[in-house]
């Protein structure tokens, strides 16, 4: 029997948690030959590899090793280095997920090849055009023939943009389905709590952190915000490096702020899961709290996933500091959020369709009728 041969795309933090359940759900499956390619997009230790670990993803069938660049020079060796894969491994599919460069870089390379290509996580719009995620969401979605989809918004974005209906598939959302498997195996680790209120903060959006004045005032914020309630901020790289570019690193001794290196995916799942409170310019963060009833204050004016709002827990409260510290203690139900038990700031979310875990096996099914 010949296998169909996939190559499932990762190459930032963002997109292991993505393939790892479509990869472990296409092993299952014979006649697939699923080949995990990694651009090296991310490339430090705690930015990829403990993903893997914690994912129980096996290491890269193929690295690519780009790095760090421009945006025009990183995917520009994104697809230099993707095309003598394509031409050697001759791929049924390419895989896909988000709206990292590594994503519209590997898309594009396969599509001129003319091997198929399909992108998980299709149809998301922030309506945002100086967000560089938001054009490679719209070109790699131009470009696709399969699009699986986490929501209905999502289809009705792409039919907005001529794409037939054809190739659309609404299957739900694949970071759920690593959610649901991880949250298993914290729920057995009862230790994994910490007893005292807390506020997990993440930043890495370039509008946030590239601009001194925006990183100044959400920085502000965090301080007094830590003055109530004790903040855990595990910072980005990219976040790291603009706090010591601009002279800053003295915040990060500030003793109500708790700042760590980026963290692995099931600590970082228990903390979240835990918190009173999540600040974020994260994406998926956004859906993960919705699933996990945790309060979410998105530190953005706008997001590609409405559903986090209207069904979810999300709130969008943009970058001003006022209204972040004002939204915050609304939030923790001040004044005296450390008497609360942290369940009772718990929010209960509807859980949007097709959220349940079982996203990947949705998408190995119309894989299966579509390659037999
Ligand atoms: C990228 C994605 C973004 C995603 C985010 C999650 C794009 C356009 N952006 O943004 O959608 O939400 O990842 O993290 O693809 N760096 C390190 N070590 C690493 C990785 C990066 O030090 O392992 C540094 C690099 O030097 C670079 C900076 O962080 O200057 C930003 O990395 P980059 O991949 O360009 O974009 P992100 O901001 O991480």
């Amino acid at each position: 029997m010949k296998q169909i041969k996939i190559l499932l795309v990762a190459g930032a933090r963002p997109n292991f948690m993505k393939i790892a359940p479509i990869y472990h759900e296409l092993k299952k499956h014979k006649q697939f030959l699923p080949l995990i390619v990694h651009t090296g997009q991310h490339y430090d230790k705690d930015m990829s590899d403990i993903f893997f670990r914690d994912l129980k993803l096996p290491k890269p069938d193929i690295y690519l090793g780009v790095g760090s660049a421009s945006h025009a020079v990183q995917t520009a060796r994104i697809m230099e280095a993707f095309e003598p894969v394509c031409l050697k491994e001759k791929p049924d599919l390419v895989m896909v997920v988000g709206d990292v460069n590594s994503t519209i870089a590997c898309a594009m390379t396969a599509v001129k090849l003319g091997i198929k290509v399909a992108h998980v996580e299709a149809g998301l719009r922030s309506f945002d055009r100086t967000m560089p995620e938001e054009i490679n969401r719209l070109l790699t979605d131009q470009i696709s023939d399969y699009l699986f989809t986490t929501c209905k918004d999502a289809d009705k974005n792409l039919m907005r943009e001529g794409i037939s209906k054809q190739k659309i598939f609404f299957v739900g959302n694949v970071m759920i389905d690593s959610l649901e498997k991880v949250i298993a195996r914290i729920k057995r680790n009862k230790n994994a709590k910490i007893k005292q209120p807390y506020v997990l903060v993440t930043l890495h959006r370039p509008s946030n952190v590239d601009d001194k004045k925006t990183l100044l005032g959400i920085m502000s914020a965090l301080r007094q915000i830590s003055k109530i309630v004790p903040v855990i901020f595990p910072v980005h790289p990219r976040t790291l490096k603009m706090l010591q570019a601009e002279g800053l690193e003295k915040i990060i001794n500030d003793p109500g702020i708790l700042f760590s290196k980026p963290l692995g995916y099931l600590i970082f799942t228990s903390l979240m899961s835990n918190a009173a409170l999540v600040l974020t310019d994260s994406g998926g963060i956004q859906e993960e709290t919705t699933i996990l009833g945790v309060p979410c204050l998105t530190l953005r004016h706008n997001t590609e996933r409405p559903i986090t709002i209207t069904q979810g827990t999300n709130k969008l409260v943009g970058t001003d500091p006022k209204k972040i510290v004002k939204e915050a203690m609304k939030s923790l139900t001040l004044p005296s959020p450390l008497k609360r038990e942290r369940n009772k700031v718990r929010v209960n979310p509807k859980r949007p369709q097709y959220w349940d875990g079982k996203a990947a096996q949705r998408i190995v099914r119309i894989l299966i009728n579509e390659f037999s």
